[in-house]
């Protein structure tokens, strides 16, 4: 049996399949980037590439994200392992990163504790880290980088992440901000004239959206789904930093991803609770409320 050409495997794939879903499946099979299949688009593909492909086409087909089959994603210009068991990184998210630099600019304290709850694969104290220390060498000294995940599983991929990346972070398994409060208590660490930074893409998905959106099925629920509208985990992490801050007074600043619809009610929630606290909504380059921020 004569072997398929490049060109006649893809034209057979884009039948069923979006086309740079399937040329990026077929670059992966071979090893090459994308501008390979337009050069050598004659060229056979041997039998075991072609099975390799169909397999891979036959994931997609079932929905699983083209980042899940690759194990890869690339996040703020960094390339992140990503599997199952968590969140594949979003590109709203980098917008995060954008709003914490500039955050960064205004802080004057000579010690920042930056803490990023729920951490998934890591993306956001990695970009952070990564960027920063690539950029200002004096932050360094003044910089401790900490990370939290209730799931051992995504734990272990954002600690294979950091590794990668060669990050300094310390990364606690346990619920939002409770084991890095225990951190602070046991070693008797003093916050005074520091700042801490936390920050936060949590789950915040209802039931219902999470179940109308068929492409993100074969993500985790638990990375995307929370009770209360969606807004239980932020209410959760709220509560603690309000009795961390209680025990040990410092500055804080929180950044919290939302959907656009949770901005008023968790503005209400947060200045109900911090009623002398900043607080500010942040639109994203669509003009969604897409984050909430608490200066206190
Ligand atoms: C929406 S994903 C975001 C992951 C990552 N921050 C990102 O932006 O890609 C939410 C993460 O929060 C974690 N998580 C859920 N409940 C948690 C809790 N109570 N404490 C800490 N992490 C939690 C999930 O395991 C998941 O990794």
């Amino acid at each position: 049996m004569r072997q398929k050409t490049i060109k006649q495997l893809l034209s057979q794939a884009t039948t069923k399949l979006d086309r740079l879903d399937a040329e990026i499946l077929l670059a992966f099979v071979l090893k090459k980037d994308r501008i390979f299949l337009f050069t050598h688009e004659n060229d056979p593909v041997t039998f075991f590439s072609k099975l390799k492909f169909s397999s891979l086409v036959k994931k997609r087909l079932n929905h699983v994200p083209v980042a899940q089959i690759l194990q890869k994603k690339e996040f703020y210009g960094i390339p992140f392992l990503v599997n199952k068991h968590t969140l594949i990184p979003r590109p709203e998210t980098e917008e995060m990163i954008e709003i914490i630099f500039k955050k960064f600019k205004e802080i004057h304290e000579k010690k920042i504790f930056f803490l990023d709850v729920g951490t998934g694969s890591g993306c956001i104290p990695i970009a952070v880290s990564k960027t920063l220390f690539n950029e200002a060498d004096a932050l360094k000294k003044s910089l401790q980088f900490f990370a939290s995940d209730i799931s051992k599983k995504a734990l272990a991929l954002a600690e294979k992440n950091s590794k990668i990346q060669q990050t300094p972070i310390t990364f606690f398994h346990g619920d939002l901000l409770d084991p890095f409060a225990k951190h602070i208590k046991q070693n008797d660490i003093t916050l005074e004239s520091s700042f801490l930074f936390v920050t936060a893409n949590l789950p915040y998905l209802t039931d219902e959206q999470f179940h109308s959106e068929e492409s993100i099925q074969k993500e985790p629920k638990s990375a995307l789904v929370a009770d209360d509208s969606g807004l239980a985990f932020y209410k959760k992490l709220l509560f603690q930093i309000h009795t961390f801050v209680n025990s040990k007074p410092c500055r804080v600043w929180c950044i919290m991803e939302i959907n656009p619809e949770q901005a008023k009610p968790l503005e209400i929630f947060t200045s109900s609770l911090f009623p002398n606290a900043r607080i500010k909504i942040h639109k994203d380059l669509s003009s969604n409320e897409r984050f909430l921020s608490l200066s206190l």
